[in-house]
């Protein structure tokens, strides 16, 4: 079959619910994946920072097999001997008292704000039904209906309706309009990403973080960290909230938590948060399962025996650098915080985020625009310098094509 009957069948069949870039990927290996066709590409994705650890880790690959031709899932109706082992693990490697599994980064974002309504009601003593939780304009936590309806994107919101009510929407790092959200009456959390990845990488000043969980601490708010995206050392640090010594209340991972062999997601929290949902209050039929536990695991422990957060911070100052170096009209604000980078595109001659991120596939890179005007560079953190090198001569490439077209 061709690349474009491939994708001819995807459209016929599937639901039109993404605008892939037109390639049909076949394997992956570390920083690289391969078409079809054979031809072989830079992932500079890495499926959204799931990827953190590479395409098909041999740790991750060994673990999964292992665990999947031993115990698959015994759903929750009974124990089983990985799980404890996890939870013993992630606790101890984050400093939280609870972990609670769940499955995607979007149940991850649910469970947290249940955990923060229960805690309202059970802890703060706030009236039933009036706990409101505070989120930031742009954010991206995900696609139920609840999530969307603390959206600000039209995209993700409009035509879903009716939606949940009891958020208050803010501007991203906007000290003051933060502090007269908290403060009004019935807030129970704020429900934050530490950098807005999704809306193209946007960081807050420094300082933000920090003055935002002393206003939790004043107001008597959770504080609930979004680290789907940012944290297992995609920004140069275990977690982007390590950059200004945050402890969320409530962290939720996802993602790289399985380094992209398996769903799995959670959230951490301490006893007087998470003991206040009991049995048969929230759940889910594979959270917590054996195969998730031991991937999990070891993709964490990937992330430390390489040192995946230290490699991130180098080559993201690289990349960095070396995109500021180049003089191309075309190339706006480059921005980020290690490999978590963004590029915007100057809408010279026509051109867009997509335009160039079709000539970078067509040299060997695969990235994808998060807007019309920018791009987001996310490759796996394993990457070499010299890889890091080579992929930024295609970068480059493709922007003085594009450019000159
Ligand atoms: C910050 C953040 N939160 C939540 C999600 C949702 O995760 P999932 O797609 O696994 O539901 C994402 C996915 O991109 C994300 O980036």
């Amino acid at each position: 079959m061709t690349q474009k009957e491939y994708i001819e069948r995807e459209e016929r069949y599937g639901a039109h619910n993404y605008h892939p870039l037109p390639v049909v990927l076949t394997q992956g290996k570390g920083v690289f994946v391969k078409d079809v066709d054979g031809k072989e590409y830079f992932d500079f994705l890495s499926s959204y920072s799931a990827v953190n650890q590479g395409h098909c880790h041999e740790r991750l690959v060994n673990a999964i097999v292992k665990q999947t031709s031993r115990l698959a899932l015994t759903s929750r109706a009974f124990y089983n001997d990985r799980l404890g082992e996890w939870e013993e693990f992630i606790t101890t490697l984050f400093g939280y008292d609870k972990v609670l599994p769940m499955n995607t980064g979007a149940e991850g974002v649910e469970t947290a704000l249940k955990l923060a309504r229960k805690w309202a009601y059970k802890v703060k003593g706030i009236a039933d039904g009036k706990a409101k939780t505070v989120v930031c304009n742009n954010n991206f936590h995900g696609r139920t209906i609840t999530i969307v309806s603390m959206s600000s994107d039209p995209d993700a919101y409009c035509d879903y309706a009716p939606f949940t009510g009891g958020f208050i929407k803010i501007p991203f790092n906007d000290v003051s309009a933060l502090e007269e959200a908290i403060a009004q009456p019935d807030v129970a959390a704020l429900l934050i990403e530490p950098i807005q990845a999704e809306a193209g990488v946007i960081i807050p000043d420094d300082g933000f973080l920090k003055t935002a969980r002393c206003l939790c601490d004043k107001y008597q708010t959770l504080f609930i960290a979004d680290e789907i995206q940012t944290g297992i050392a995609r920004t140069g640090r275990m977690l982007a909230v390590d950059y200004e010594d945050v402890r969320p209340d409530l962290l939720i991972l996802g993602k790289a938590l399985s380094g992209g062999m398996y769903p799995v997601s959670c959230v951490l929290a301490d006893d007087d948060v998470m003991l206040t949902i009991r049995p048969g209050e929230h759940g889910s039929t594979y959270g917590g399962n054996p195969i998730a536990a031991a991937v999990s695991m070891e993709a964490l422990q990937v992330v430390k025996d390489e040192a995946l957060a230290d490699n991130a911070m180098k080559m993201g100052e690289i990349f960095r650098k070396e995109m500021r170096r180049c003089s191309s009209p075309l190339i706006g604000d480059v921005r980020g915080k290690g490999l978590l980078n963004a590029v915007t595109i100057n809408p010279l001659h026509g051109k867009s985020a997509w335009d160039v991120c079709i000539e970078m596939k067509d040299f060997g890179l695969l990235a994808k625009p998060t807007h019309e005007h920018t791009i987001r560079f996310t490759p796996p953190l394993i990457i070499t310098e010299q890889q890091m090198r080579e992929a930024l001569e295609i970068i480059q490439k493709a922007i003085l094509k594009s450019q000159n077209d």
